[in-house]
């Protein structure tokens, strides 16, 4: 087995690297590019802390190999305010990375990157949320810290930032 010349694109930035065929795309973020904001849990898809955009839907990096994702946008937890501040130029951050410091959602902060992804795809993808899709998204994302509670209520209150902003 040889290692490939692979082309991503990362958060708007082209990265070019040599990857064995074998290699995740959790692994190229973190080893190669770097970008140790997506977490390494379980490496198996059971927890939810490598949660990436892969064309701006949520998806496993653990799980997927990084010669699949050579065509596509990837968004990690380190882009997310960049790609809110493209949208809202007079904000720096995603109205959820605001209301999970405010709401007491990061406490060790392992699931948060992962937690984070999901949910700005849901605000984004849903204009009047209940808590029904809240629990229904974060299925999958575990964590060890908060009991969830706090993690419901930060994207409650980032639902009603997003509408009072538009
Ligand atoms: S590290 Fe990917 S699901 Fe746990
Ligand atoms: S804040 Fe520690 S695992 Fe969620």
């Amino acid at each position: 087995m040889s290692q490939n010349l692979v082309e991503l694109s990362v958060n708007g930035s082209i990265q070019v690297m040599w990857a064995w065929e074998s290699d995740t795309l959790l692994h190229v973020l973190r080893e190669v590019l770097g970008l140790t904001g997506t977490k390494n849990g379980c490496e198996a898809g059971h927890c939810g802390a490598c949660t990436v955009w892969i064309d701006g839907i949520p998806r496993l990096a653990c799980l997927t190999p990084v010669g699949s994702v050579v065509n596509s946008e990837i968004t990690t937890v380190e882009g997310l305010g960049s790609w809110w501040q493209e949208r809202h130029p007079s904000s720096h951050y995603h109205p959820i990375q605001r209301a999970f410091v405010e709401s007491g959602a990061v406490q060790c902060g392992f699931c948060t990157p992962g937690m984070l992804m999901a949910a700005a795809a849901l605000l984004r993808d849903v204009k009047f949320l209940t808590d029904q899709d809240i629990l229904e998204r974060l299925a999958g994302h575990l964590c060890r810290c908060t009991g969830y509670e706090q993690i419901v209520q930060a994207i409650r209150q980032a639902a009603l930032t997003e509408v009072t902003e538009q």
